[in-house]
C-alpha cells in the first residue's frame, strides 16, 4: 500500500506518528467487498423467498424476470463464495439487515437496481486502493457484472437506459460503508473491524431541503455524478442551484466549499442517492454541472 510505505518511510526518517486511522490494506478491501457482498446475498435471498412467482405476475412482470433475479441472486452467492474463499478463516461472516420500504416486487426491483449501483461505486472507488494486481482483476471482473445486473434491472425490467451518463462514480470506502450501514441492524462480535466509517443519513428533496441530524450551518452539498462533481451553498436547510442530474447520482453534506477538498475529514452526511430515470430514447442530455 503507497501510504503504510510512505508512512514506514517518513517514521524512520522523522519518528512521525501515524494518525489514528490506519491504512487499508487489501485484506480490509476483500473483507470489505465481501461484507458488501453478503449484504447483496442476503437481499436477493430474502426477497425471492418472500415473492414468488405469481407475486412477480401479479405486479405485472414477466415470468423472465424472477427467473434472472435467481440467477443474480447465485452470481451474489458466488461473489461471496469467492472473497470467503480468498480470506479463508478470517472471512466476515453475514449481519442481520432491514431493507427499508420493500413491500413487493416493484420495490424490491427499485432497491436492487440501486443497490447494485452502490456495488459498482464500492468496486470503482476502492479499485486504485489495491496493491496486488490480480486482486485487481478479480475485482474488475465482479464490476462489470454487477454493472450488468443493474444495467438490466434498469433497462430490460424498468424500460430505462442502462447507464446514467458518460462514466459510473466511484465512492470511497466510508461513502460506500454509510449507505451500506443504513442496511445493517447487526453483526457477528467476531468479524474484523474495518478501518472505515458511516457518516449520518442524509435526504435531499427535488426542492433542495435537507434532513439530517448535522448541522448544515454554512455547509456545503456535493453531488457526484460519475468523475465530475460540484458544491453547492446550504442556505437555511436548503441546497442552492441543486442541478438535476439524469440517471443515479449521489450527494454528500460537507463543510468544504471548495470540490476538490472535499473528502472524508469534512463530509457531514450522507451520502443520499438521487434516481432520476430517463428516457433513453429521445434527445436529452444530462445537465451540465
Ligand atoms: C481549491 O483547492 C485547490 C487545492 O488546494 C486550490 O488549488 C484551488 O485554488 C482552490 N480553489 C479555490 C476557489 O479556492
Amino acid at each position: 500500500m503507497k501510504f503504510a510505505v510512505a508512512f514506514a518511510l517518513l517514521s524512520a526518517i522523522s519518528g512521525y506518528a501515524a494518525p489514528a486511522k490506519r491504512a487499508v490494506t487489501d485484506t480490509d478491501i476483500l473483507q470489505y467487498a465481501l461484507t458488501l457482498e453478503h449484504l447483496e446475498n442476503a437481499f436477493y435471498h430474502q426477497y425471492l423467498g418472500q415473492f414468488d412467482q405469481a407475486a412477480f405476475q401479479k405486479a405485472g412482470y414477466p415470468d423472465w424476470v424472477r427467473n434472472r433475479i435467481e440467477n443474480i441472486a447465485e452470481h451474489e452467492a458466488q461473489h461471496v463464495a469467492l472473497l470467503s474463499g480468498a480470506l479463508g478463516s478470517a472471512a466476515t461472516q453475514p449481519c442481520t439487515y432491514q431493507f427499508p420500504g420493500i413491500t413487493d416486487p416493484s420495490s424490491f426491483l427499485a432497491t436492487a437496481t440501486l443497490i447494485e449501483n452502490v456495488g459498482v461505486s464500492a468496486y470503482l472507488g476502492a479499485a486504485s486502493s489495491i496493491v496486488e494486481k490480480a486482486y485487481v482483476t478479480v475485482a474488475g471482473s465482479i464490476l462489470t457484472t454487477e454493472a450488468r445486473h443493474q444495467a438490466w434491472l434498469y433497462s430490460s425490467v424498468e424500460k430505462g437506459p442502462a447507464w446514467s451518463g458518460p462514466e459510473d462514480t466511484p465512492l470511497d470506502f466510508d461513502e460506500v460503508y454509510s449507505i451500506a450501514s443504513a442496511f445493517i441492524k447487526s453483526c457477528p462480535t467476531s468479524n474484523p473491524t474495518l478501518p472505515v466509517k458511516a457518516f449520518p443519513a442524509l435526504a435531499i428533496a427535488d426542492d433542495g431541503s435537507i434532513t439530517t441530524s448535522a448541522s448544515t450551518d454554512g455547509a456545503y452539498v456535493q453531488v457526484i455524478a460519475g468523475l465530475t462533481s460540484n458544491t453547492f451553498p446550504v442556505v437555511n436547510g436548503k441546497v442552492q442551484g441543486l442541478p438535476k442530474v439524469q440517471g443515479i447520482s449521489y450527494a454528500v453534506l460537507t463543510s468544504q466549499g471548495n470540490n476538490t477538498l472535499v473528502g472524508d475529514d469534512n463530509i457531514l452526511a450522507g451520502p443520499t442517492i438521487f434516481n432520476r430515470p430517463f428516457n433513453s430514447k429521445t434527445s436529452n442530455p444530462a445537465p451540465a454541472f
